[in-house]
């Protein structure tokens, strides 16, 4: 997996199996990018593939040379990678090339998350570095090639050798000039409870652009983006994604050149940026990867599947079986004592669940959401026995206990408000936004860190749990700290995550055993940054299978299953209120990690019978749907959407689960086939049916398949004209498949 600099030609060539990453030192001194995508030969030169001077656009024409870490001040009026402004106002930068390192391995980003490497044959980086000859700023861009990964890991440190601050106020982690524009870009789009739909958009002459400005990522839009060719689908043809290995405010961009070339950049969200950078000072954008696909969207998602649930996510659980979970949340809401808490938990532990996650109300006197955020003790009225007698309760069922934690935010009502009235973020002399009574806590300060982190350490240390649900509801709208200077204050958003990235850090560590889930009203902070502290994440509050079929779809694009926390609700659904059969629930919350979230002492024999067979279900298939291949068939987002199907595949392609979904029922609706993938051709597996095994109907008595028959013909997932009634709306329907031991 070599790393090659030609110092003839000056062009660096990074090139594992899967891609190629060419770049090289223009005739002026500057670094220009050659090529990104399929892997080609070492050991030539591919100089000649981009202009290699640039005369700028001053003039009405010009060349659109390809540049990797573009500035303004050379005449290049594309969106910029750095833009700053020096002591004397100025603002042009011209970065010439300097010297350039090979490092064996991965180094790590100091206070960041970032992927990392096991063994230093894992990955090979490059990193060159830039000078501004006048302002004495050095920009080292670092480059990382993973052996097993289609994909380059990005980021760029900027340190100030002059003698006077500089003032940064754009600093991409990554920024990629591509030689056409005739790309799809998709994004992950919505708002809370309708977290992370696909919006697929054709580049045009102009800008792109998803972004977030509320101080974490967001449930509006995702720091992830692909570009795809017109032609290319799930499994065939070209694409590149982008992810940004951050939780705030960020921006994800193209934009198309008068020449019809696209400049991809990808970084903290310039708007709402700046970083006053002393002398001697350094500062390192996060970390973004950029993953290639030649067999379509769902190679993007591979890589990223494959890297951010090996190489990204840390601790213990990265590997350990996720555990199922019951949450009380929809069950009782605020309205709990330990007598109901037990009474479910019992409930829950007959069934086979294995996790009991005591949500929001636990603390102060929180009996709805206006009052004690910050106030981290428990709340004896309610859990007379505090938190370690419910807890044993709990592990005497044969369960496991975890809790709710909001550590960033405090009430209006509350201690810890009116002792520290300032540590809850406000600008000066304005009234604080209010939203769901609640304020966000100064996490620029450390001494605001500091107490979290002993609250939070104090609060789990006090009982056996064995799971946090780390939650955060409300974006910061007046960005302020008391504790920085007025020529500091734009750097608040970014600060703001250093001291939460300190405090899940110190957290994560401390406790080692414990597994973190993140959550932020749903999904709202469902990151990259997040996955390195939080192995899995709730998905959404929108519980409703049909509306998770979109939203777990969409999510699955960039994260692997491994992450998407998915919970069987009640019906009624909370959300949307719609009634779906306990079956299709489950088969939808099956393809993540799975769990319950409803009042089990409200069901029936038979529904609590379902129950623990679906229980049964996921943890012997557990291995298969956390860590097995994940593929998409039939898109949620295509035509009208009245179909989705997907599936699971083991490593060794003996094994599979395949979905089908249908929203409603359509009379007459034909044998519709569905062709799997990722299956081994020369294997035959045995399929049987889920939730109805015994249905002779869907099978027609043939349940062994040959895998060449099952990727080329397909199979019938649906009802024939002759039982279509019977199927009903909301209904689901899996395949699970087995090979045959004697292939
Ligand atoms: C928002 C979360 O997404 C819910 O699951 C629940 O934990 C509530 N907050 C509690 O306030």
């Amino acid at each position: 997996m070599p790393i090659e600099w030609d110092a003839d030609t000056r062009q660096g060539h990074l090139r594992s199996d899967h891609l190629s990453y060419v770049l090289r030192v223009l005739e002026d001194g500057s670094l220009g990018h050659v090529y990104v995508g399929r892997p080609l030969a070492i050991g030539r030169a591919y100089r000649h593939v981009v202009p290699g001077e640039f005369h700028g656009f001053a003039n009405r024409v010009g060349d659109p040379v390809p540049f990797e870490y573009p500035t303004p001040g050379i005449g290049d009026f594309r969106v910029p990678a750095l833009a700053v402004v020096h002591a004397d106002g100025s603002s042009a930068v011209q970065l010439r090339y300097r010297a350039h390192r090979f490092v064996r391995g991965k180094p790590p980003l100091a206070g960041l998350p970032a992927t990392y490497i096991e063994d230093d044959a894992e990955a090979d980086t490059l990193e060159v570095d830039l000078g501004d000859e006048p302002s004495a700023l050095v920009i080292t861009l670092s480059y990382t090639v993973f052996r097993g990964h289609a994909a380059i890991a990005r980021h760029a440190s900027i340190r100030h050798g002059g003698d006077r601050p500089v003032r940064l106020t754009t600093a991409m982690s990554l920024s990629v000039d591509l030689p056409d524009a005739d790309w799809e870009m998709t994004t992950l789009s919505g708002t809370g409870v309708r977290e992370r739909h696909l919006v697929t958009r054709r580049l045009a002459h102009g800008r792109r652009s998803v972004s977030s400005g509320r101080g974490h990522s967001g449930h509006e839009h995702n720091p992830f983006l692909v570009l795809a060719r017109p032609a290319t689908t799930e499994a065939s043809g070209e694409a590149l994604g982008v992810s940004l290995v951050y939780s705030g405010n960020f921006l994800a961009e193209a934009e198309v050149d008068a020449w019809d070339g696209a400049r991809l950049r990808v970084g903290i969200e310039p708007d709402t940026f700046e970083w006053l950078l002393e002398p001697g000072a350094e500062f390192t954008t996060p970390e973004a990867i950029l993953a290639w696909s030649g067999e379509g969207i769902g190679g993007i998602s591979d890589t990223f599947h494959g890297l951010y649930r090996g190489r990204l996510v840390r601790g213990q659980w990265r590997d350990r079986p996720r555990p199922i979970v019951i949450n009380n949340w929809e069950a009782t809401y605020f309205g709990f004592d330990e007598a109901r808490l037990l009474e479910l938990a019992q409930v829950a532990a007959s069934v086979g669940i294995e996790t009991f996650a005591l949500d929001d109300g636990w603390f102060g006197e929180r009996d709805d959401d206006t009052s004690s955020l910050g106030d981290w003790v428990v709340d004896r009225r309610k859990l007379p026995n505090g938190l370690d007698g419910l807890a044993r309760s709990i592990e005497a069922l044969g369960m496991r206990f975890g809790i709710w934690i909001e550590p960033e935010m405090v009430s209006r009502r509350s201690r810890l408000f009116e002792e520290h009235p300032d540590w809850a973020i406000g600008a000066p002399g304005r009234e604080r936004t209010e939203s769901r009574n609640q304020y966000v806590l100064d996490l620029t300060r450390p001494e605001v860190v500091e107490h979290l982190f002993e609250a939070m350490n104090g609060v789990l240390s006090s009982a056996p749990i064995s799971y946090v649900k780390w939650d955060m509801n409300r974006a910061i709208t007046e960005p302020w700290s008391a504790s920085l200077p007025p020529d500091r204050q734009q750097e608040f958003h970014h600060r703001y995550i250093l001291g939460l990235y300190e405090l899940y850090d110190r957290l994560t560590r401390a406790m080692p055993d414990v597994l973190f889930e993140s959550c932020a009203g749903g999904g709202g902070r469902f990151d990259a940054g997040m996955l390195a502290f939080a192995p899995q994440a709730w998905t959404s509050d929108d519980t409703d299978a049909v509306e998770r079929l979109r939203i777990q779809w969409g999510t699955s694009v960039a994260y692997p299953l491994s992450s998407l926390a998915a919970h069987v609700s009640a019906v009624p659904n909370h959300q949307v209120g719609r009634v779906t059969p306990l079956a299709t629930r489950a088969a939808v919350a099956f393809f993540g990690v799975f769990g319950y979230e409803l009042d089990l002492t409200a069901l029936s024999e038979d529904e609590l019978a379902e129950v623990a067979d679906q229980v049964e279900f996921y943890r012997s298939h557990r291995a298969l749907f956390q860590h097995g291949r994940f593929i998409r068939l039939v898109s949620p987002f295509k035509g009208d959407g009245n179909q989705t199907a997907w599936m699971v595949v083991a490593k060794d392609r003996r094994r599979a689960i395949a979905a089908w979904y249908q929203v409603l029922n359509r009379p007459s609706p034909g044998p519709r086939r569905l062709r799997l993938r990722g299956l081994d051709a020369g294997l035959r597996y045995r399929i049987t049916l889920w939730p109805e095994p015994d249905d002779d109907a869907v099978l027609d008595g043939v349940d062994v398949r040959g895998g060449d028959e099952l990727l080329a013909a397909g199979l019938i997932p649906g009802p024939f004209l002759r039982d279509s009634a019977g199927l009903g709306d909301f209904s689901a329907r899996l395949f699970v498949l087995e090979a045959i031991p004697d292939t």
